[in-house]
């Protein structure tokens, strides 16, 4: 088996070669790494790697290879991916990127929760598999157990996602403007005497100042929030937030959302100035009235991953934050809670790393099931 490895050196791509490393996942198959800059420059250093970079736009290269695995962009897809396939290629694709996504020929990967819809895609000769949207998969890793026992009607999701979904650039410009917010107030700060208000005053006016860099987030996010994600679909809807229904159902292999037998899921989704941890507020309603340890029995029992976290103040500050969740693959979901609207509609939150199980995790985990 070949394995083709292309955007490696991205933020997804570096963190999937992390936990591949890791995990020992090079030792079972041959690897190549393309890049689209500095072919014949040295590749990673890998078991069974070869040593040379190959051009990522070497359609015979990449059709050499059993499986492409990439984290290079929807446009390194939408301009490869139709020639290899022209040109008769018939391996696996495994993509980061959102560009197959809602193809009818591709499946979102995200095996804890969909394993007989990717078994199945496989049996019919399946090709093409994706990872989900982060959120999207942070949400049904979190709520798995209740959707496996279609328990739930509709969930309604406001999301506070982090810098890292926007990408690096991002995540570099929000630390930039936290210590532009600081430098403005520092001297201030420094003296205990000081009034607050004025210290408030003083970030206010640094945060809507044409200093603020603002480059790629596009507004101020440290010390705020960007109540828009992705693009403006005209009717209200985010992007961001028609995904959340749309691929939802798809990964669940139900029919598309609205229809008999989806699960509706909609919200607001909103940037806040975390570092790479999507956390949701979500609003369940449920198909019956079940008691809250039920619930908590079902989700924590749904996968290795998801982590019930006890509904008090204490557990819920320790362990229902990005500060806590990043860098790990737990799910934590906790605020679990029946809701004054009624019997069958409970609250909860939860958080998840949105580089690992949001993008990373699930690539690497359909490589190994093709493997086997
Ligand atoms: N679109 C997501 C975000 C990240 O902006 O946070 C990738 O799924």
């Amino acid at each position: 088996m070949k394995v083709g490895i292309v955007g490696w050196r991205g933020m997804v791509g570096s963190v999937l070669m992390q936990r591949m490393s890791a995990e020992k996942d090079f030792e079972l198959f041959d690897s190549v790494f393309f890049t689209t800059s500095n072919a014949g420059g040295d590749a990673p250093v890998v078991t069974r790697g070869e040593r040379t970079l190959r051009d990522a736009g070497d359609v015979k290269a990449l059709a050499a290879c059993d499986v492409i695995v990439t984290a290079q962009g929807g446009d390194y897809t939408n301009d490869v991916f139709p020639k290899l396939r022209d040109c008769g290629w018939n391996g696996y694709w495994i993509d980061a990127a959102s560009a197959l996504r809602m193809k009818d020929d591709a499946v979102i990967i995200l095996d804890p929760v969909n394993l007989p819809v990717i078994q199945q895609a496989l049996q019919l000769g399946g090709r093409n598999f994706i990872g989900s949207n982060c959120t999207v998969g942070l949400m049904l890793m979190a709520l798995d157990g209740l959707l496996k026992a279609d328990l739930i009607e509709w969930v309604s999701a406001m999301t506070y996602q982090a810098a890292s979904g926007a990408g690096a650039p991002q995540m570099r410009e929000l630390l930039e403007q936290m210590g532009h917010a600081h430098a403005s107030a520092r001297d201030l700060l420094a003296d205990p005497s000081s009034a607050i208000l004025e210290i408030d005053h003083a970030v206010s006016t640094s945060l809507l100042s044409d200093q603020l860099p603002v480059r790629h987030i596009g507004a101020p996010l440290a010390g705020s929030l960007i109540p828009w994600i992705h693009d403006d679909l005209g009717n209200g809807v985010s992007r961001e937030e028609w995904k959340a229904g749309a691929e939802a159902n798809k990964i669940l292999g139900r029919p598309a959302m609205g229809e008999p037998g989806s699960v509706v899921i909609d919200g607001i989704c909103v940037r806040i100035g975390a570092m790479r941890c999507h956390s949701q507020a979500m609003t369940i309603k449920l198909r019956a009235d079940l008691p809250i340890s039920d619930v908590e029995k079902i989700l924590s029992n749904a996968n290795e991953w998801v982590e019930v976290i006890p509904n008090n103040r204490d557990d819920s500050i320790r362990e229902l934050s990005p500060a806590r969740v990043s860098g790990t693959m737990s799910i934590p979901i906790g605020r679990l809670r029946k809701l004054a609207m009624g019997p069958e509609y409970i609250s909860a939150f939860t958080v998840g790393d949105q580089l690992l199980w949001g993008a990373a995790e699930p690539l690497r985990r359909m490589l190994r099931m093709l493997i086997k």
